[in-house]
């Protein structure tokens, strides 16, 4: 079962490039950019990593972030990301950045996107992944912030998929947010918002309506409001849900908990992603790993999964038939 649900072709939709640095490649960048690091070793930073809600992770991970200085750094950090993306079977990932993080301590965003995107070419010509860049603003910022953000990216908007929304998200509603996502569509970015991961339902129906979104990102929270299921399974709008994250941020008690066979149930496209891998124990191929051993899904289940995030990519219907049948050929060949 683990070797089937590690080959599944599959995409994903909801990974934060900041989120895959490993502890091993802090140190070894911290060490190369002569930056002082809190934790004495690669052990200490791991035991750190007890969380009991979003903002304890935040603020560990915007810590960590520091040590990317350089292109070569965000190259490096999307290279080790993608050899793990492949060996999980993903052939499509459509990854998130926030060059607040990096713009803020001085970085040019023309390095950090630089960087992500030079790895990106190579990990489609060396390991068959084809991906995409969402940069997302971070909410807890000014939406000022926002659109600076958004100005400063434009020059390279050859190199981006579309924009997205982070960050410490109760008291930071999407409505905050509305005119920088208005623009950003009208340069031909698509939009996805992190919403219902501990916000309210409102703040799903706020990215829905007011940031036009085409995709939740986590979305969880969804159920507490019939209507809003009702809306989202009517529109097929697609849920990123992000299983191990939910579970070490606290959203639920137990894997078991997770509610993500009651979206299916009520109609929902549910997709399974990684979220912050190197913080949450567990890429991709993990997340599903976690669902499989607790419901027990079957394969046609897990096929099943892989084919949504097939279908709520932001790939050409072409690219999409064709990486369904690839799905297809495997299922068949491994059944
Ligand atoms: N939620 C909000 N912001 C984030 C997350 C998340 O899960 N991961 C990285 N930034
Ligand atoms: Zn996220």
């Amino acid at each position: 079962m683990e070797d089937f649900v590690r080959g599944l072709p599959k995409a994903e939709l909801h990974v934060h490039i900041e989120g895959t640095l490993e502890p091993e490649l802090m140190f070894a960048l911290a060490a190369r950019n002569g930056v002082e690091l809190r934790f004495g070793s690669v052990g200490e930073l791991r035991a750190a990593y007890e969380f009991h809600d979003l903002q304890s992770f935040l603020d560990i991970y915007y810590e960590g972030a520091a040590c990317l200085l350089h292109e070569q750094d965000f190259y490096d950090l999307t290279w080790a990301y993608l050899e793990r993306a492949a060996a999980d079977g993903v052939r499509r990932a459509e990854i998130f950045f926030d060059p607040q993080t990096h713009t803020d301590r001085g970085v040019p965003i023309a390095t950090v996107i630089g960087g992500i995107s030079r790895a990106l070419e190579d990990g489609l010509d060396r390991l068959g992944v084809s991906s995409g860049l969402i940069l997302c603003f971070l909410r807890h910022l000014s939406a000022e912030a926002a659109g600076e953000t958004l100005q400063a990216a434009l020059p390279h908007v050859g190199m981006l998929l579309g924009v997205g929304l982070d960050s410490s998200e109760v008291g930071h509603p999407p409505s905050k947010f509305t005119e920088v996502f208005a623009r950003a569509r009208e340069a031909g970015l698509r939009a996805v918002a992190h919403a219902g991961e501990e916000g309210p339902p409102s703040y799903v129906w706020e990215a829905l309506d007011l940031l036009r979104v085409e995709r939740v990102d986590h979305g969880v929270r969804s159920l507490e409001d019939e209507a809003l299921v009702a809306r989202l399974a009517a529109q097929q709008v697609p849920l990123t849900v992000c299983p191990l994250s939910n579970l070490k941020l606290k959203v639920v008690d137990r894997i078991e908990d997770h509610p993500i066979q009651k979206l299916q149930d009520a109609g929902l496209l549910v997709t399974v992603n990684s979220d912050d891998p190197a913080y949450f124990g567990g890429y991709v191929g993990d997340n599903y790993l976690a669902l499989q051993r607790a419901f027990e899904l079957d394969h046609s289940q897990l096929r099943d999964l892989a084919a949504n995030s097939i279908s709520a990519s932001f790939l050409s219907d072409d690219d999409k038939a064709e990486l369904l049948a690839e799905l297809d050929a495997y299922v068949q060949a491994a059944t």
